[in-house]
């Protein structure tokens, strides 16, 4: 058994991974920015630590075997340069702070939560940060293992529980774009599954995997799964992209806009995955979304 520490071991996709590694046996630390607000199960260890302070990732790396990074700015996707809430001072300038004390440390494993698309030569910020960790991680020398997940759903979610608070809200459900965009949703805890296994499988030191759902779906075919889960019929109202990036420009002047043009890009984005070689090296059942999403069933229904 590893002692592992999940920076963003609070988040939604990194709380999932803590579980299933305490599941599979191993001593667990969570790397947080305040360990007074982080309640944590019992058992799990809390270590003060900012990816953008280097100082503070020296001391909470100490004894650890492995590291696993699932760290994200607050209201992603949504970057706040004033708060320094953007892509490349978290995922990229702060993973490659992470990377550097793990390796100072002596730490045997870096496992890195990336995401789909991070290839070279993309523009979008969110990738060139994406690639700027994933290099370090590459080059700094550490076994290392990279996922590069599709949209990760779950009961916290960020994401598909808005359609969910709009069809209980609402009398029309609001989509972003045409509703063709393209996406593979895996549930969470298929992802934490693999991610937890990855810490002590050595075939997958030094592999880069792709993984998502077992379907590839639009969104209006994900919406349309949740509201029949969720037992309502609602009409949806798409909205086009260049509206909303038109709509949500001057949005960026409030100190914590909802929404951005940049998000509005980051929503559209289509970036097919291949599973096979997680399919391969973990042997992981992906369960489709309509069984994924039973967690909406025993909503209220109208
Ligand atoms: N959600 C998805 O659909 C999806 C898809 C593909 C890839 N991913 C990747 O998966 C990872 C986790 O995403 P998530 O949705 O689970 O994020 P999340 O719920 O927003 O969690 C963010 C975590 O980051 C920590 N954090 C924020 N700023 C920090 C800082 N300066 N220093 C240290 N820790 C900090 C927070 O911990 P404290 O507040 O306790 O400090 C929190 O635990 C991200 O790398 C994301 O790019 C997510």
């Amino acid at each position: 058994m590893a002692f592992v520490l999940v920076a963003g071991g609070t988040g939604f996709i990194g709380s999932h991974i803590v579980q299933k590694l305490r599941e599979l046996g191993h001593r667990v630390a969570v790397l947080t920015r305040d360990p007074a607000r982080a309640p944590l199960p019992a058992g799990v260890e809390a270590r003060r630590g900012d990816v953008r302070s280097a100082e503070s990732l020296r001391s909470a790396v100490v004894g650890v075997d492995a590291v696993i990074s699932a760290v994200q700015f607050p209201n992603h996707p949504v970057e706040n340069p004033r708060r320094g809430h953007t892509y490349m001072a978290i995922d990229g300038e702060g993973t490659e702070r992470l990377v550097e004390a793990a390796r100072a440390a002596g730490v045997k494993r870096f496992i890195y939560l990336s995401g789909a698309g991070t290839r070279p030569g993309q523009t979008a910020p969110w990738f060139k940060a994406k690639l700027k960790a994933e290099t370090a991680i590459r080059e700094s020398g550490l076994p290392f293992t990279i996922f590069q997940p599709s949209w990760v759903y779950g009961p916290e979610d960020r994401s598909l529980n808005k359609f969910v608070t709009f069809a209980r809200l609402l009398p029309l459900v609001p989509v972003i774009g045409s509703g063709k965009t393209k996406v593979q949703p895996i549930h969470v805890d298929d992802l934490a599954e693999v991610v937890a296994a990855s810490v002590e499988l050595p075939r997958a030191i030094g592999q880069t995997y792709e993984l998502g759902g077992p379907q590839n779906l639009t969104m209006d075919e994900i919406i349309h799964t949740m509201l029949q889960t969720m037992g309502k019929r609602r009409p949806l109202l798409h909205q086009p992209g260049w509206l909303m990036k038109l709509v949500t420009a001057p949005l960026t002047l409030l100190p914590a806009p909802p929404l951005s043009p940049a998000a509005v890009d980051f929503v559209l984005m289509e970036e097919p995955v291949d599973n096979s070689a997680v399919l391969r090296d973990f042997g992981v059942r992906l369960r489709p979304l309509a069984e994924g999403l039973r967690y909406l069933s025993n909503q209220p229904r109208t």
